[in-house]
């Protein structure tokens, strides 16, 4: 039944606008203090770009790894408020967001404009977490699977087999994104199932290992089932990443999820 797994969590703590720098600095020394107890698990923290070097020095030497929660898809120019792939690189991100909800209901970005920031993501040798997910009125008209593949059709477009070997894809249903409504294993898996069979109809066997992390009010309480679901690989948090406990609370139930499996 859970054949596939073989990897443990992937869990990544997307603190989207939010704490100060000595805040930042203090949950990511807590979060790396955590961290040898946690081994297996794979972890991330996705500060606000004001915050990464400082985030990025309190994780140092720990197997805590930094990201970034956009970027633009040029490398350098006259485009004031952007920030690019090689300067995320220099201040030690190795991954990046694309295209999450808030950034495409918020500030207008498109399937067109997430697959020139995944291309720009891999250019510049960082690991591009693919956001999708459905709305409300969408999945109630029967239309979630029809949304994820115009999205992952779009967003992906021109990527190889091989670049997939980098790409993480998060699945966050709108509908579930800071509402306290968290999507049930099976409705999760669901879709999480549908993602890897498209994956794999596109890219093959290189699409195999491709991280597929569910998002969306993900807590200690829940990311045990959630986690014992075959195609569930891990989580993008937000709001519970913003306390140590939290953030280290759902990575240490997922572990304990795969633990029963390995
Ligand atoms: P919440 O965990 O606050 O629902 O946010 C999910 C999310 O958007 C992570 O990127």
């Amino acid at each position: 039944m859970l054949a596939r797994k073989r990897r443990g969590p992937f869990v990544a703590g997307n603190w989207k606008m939010h704490l100060t720098l000595a805040e930042a600095r203090e949950l990511a020394r807590e979060v790396a203090a955590a961290a040898p107890g946690l081994g297996g698990s794979g972890l991330v923290l996705v500060p606000p770009f004001t915050s990464l070097a400082a985030v990025g020095d309190a994780v140092a030497g720990s197997a805590v790894g930094l990201g970034a929660q956009d970027l633009y898809w040029e490398d350098k120019g006259a485009f004031t408020g952007e920030v690019s792939g090689p300067m995320l690189k220099d201040a030690g991100c190795a991954y990046v967001l694309v295209g999450h909800s808030e950034r495409r209901r918020l500030f207008g970005e498109t399937d067109e404009t997430v697959n020139r920031k995944a291309r720009a993501a891999l250019r510049s040798g960082l690991s591009p977490v693919v956001c999708v997910g459905e709305v409300l009125e969408e999945r109630e008209a029967g239309r979630t699977t029809a949304r994820i593949d115009l999205q992952l059709a779009g967003g992906l477009a021109g990527l190889s087999g091989e670049d997939m070997g980098r790409v993480i894809i998060a699945y966050e249903p709108v509908w579930a994104i800071g509402t306290g409504k968290t999507a049930s294993p099976a409705q999760a898996e669901e879709v999480h199932a549908h993602i890897r069979r498209r994956l794999e109809e596109a890219y093959g066997k290189g699409a195999a290992g491709c991280a597929i992390i569910y998002g969306g009010s993900v807590k200690p309480a829940n990311s045990y089932s959630l986690f014992k679901e075959e195609n569930i690989d891990g989580f993008l948090v937000g709001g519970a990443s913003l306390e140590a406990d939290g953030f280290v609370g759902i990575v240490r139930e997922a572990l304990r999820a795969y633990r029963e499996e390995t």
